[in-house]
């Protein structure tokens, strides 16, 4: 199959409260580098990359354009103002890219540890399906809570998975399910489900804990420890 121009959305437009801190979360430095530009460094080494965009608060747009044209000086790049939620940001973002484009990843700025030869599989996955998810196997039992926390279900753990990003697209179905989720107004915890609410075909790319997403304070030491021991 003939490799297809990718574009990167890097939503980069959180507060990081389960951080804490002054700083948000993708501008906070490890081994010398920002969150962010960890994450930008994985997708540089990417085939096929024709175009990024990041998405993120307006303080932080003049240093963002600064970094992406260090980055990347021989690709189209953008930054676009952030939302209120995660999708609000991604579909900002969604509204930059060409119409050359024929893949859309979409990677938390804050999982700096993916492994590129993980979004490689994840690219070859959804051109030839039409969306693919990096994922883990649930390591525990998960619970569905009702009301006073009783336990209503538990599902069979083989058949759970633990979605991260990338996550990636053919463009015209992502921007279908976009469009679809504005329409009728849904909110969704992650990109995929939006594109399966309009009959998407998405499939899982196993990947590896390493590429969690610093959320808590203790990712954060977790993610320096990593840095310093050379898994970068
Ligand atoms: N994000 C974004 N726009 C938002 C919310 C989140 O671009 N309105 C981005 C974050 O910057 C992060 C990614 O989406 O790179 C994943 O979100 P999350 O880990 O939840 O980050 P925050 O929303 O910043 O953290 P918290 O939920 O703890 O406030
Ligand atoms: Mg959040």
């Amino acid at each position: 199959m003939e490799k297809q121009q990718l574009a990167l959305i890097i939503p980069a437009a959180g507060s990081g409260e389960r951080l804490g801190g002054d700083v948000p979360k993708p501008y906070l430095k490890i081994a010398g580098k920002t969150i962010l530009e960890l994450s930008l460094l994985k997708f540089k080494q990417v085939p096929g990359l024709g175009e990024v965009i990041v998405s993120t608060s307006k303080n932080f747009m003049a240093q963002t354009e600064v970094l992406l044209n260090k980055i990347f000086p021989e690709l189209k790049t953008y930054v676009v103002e952030g939302g209120k939620e995660r999708q609000d940001s991604i579909r900002n973002a969604l509204n930059k890219i060409s119409g050359k484009t024929g893949l859309v990843a979409v990677h938390d700025a804050v999982r700096p540890f993916v492994a590129v030869v993980d979004i490689e599989k994840c690219v070859d996955e959804a051109a030839r399906w039409g969306g693919a998810v990096l994922a883990t196997r649930a390591k525990d039992t998960i619970k569905v809570s009702g009301p006073d926390l009783e336990i209503v279900q538990t599902p069979n753990r083989k058949n759970l998975w633990q979605a991260q990003t990338p996550q990636i697209f053919w463009a015209a179905l992502i921007r279908e399910a976009y469009d679809n989720a504005e329409k009728y107004n849904i909110y969704g915890s992650d990109d995929s489900s939006l594109v399966e609410q309009v009959g998407g075909k998405v499939v899982l790319v196993e990947g590896s804990d390493k590429n969690f997403k610093i959320t808590y304070p203790l990712d954060l030491k977790i993610a320096e420890y990593l840095a310093k021991s050379g898994e970068l």
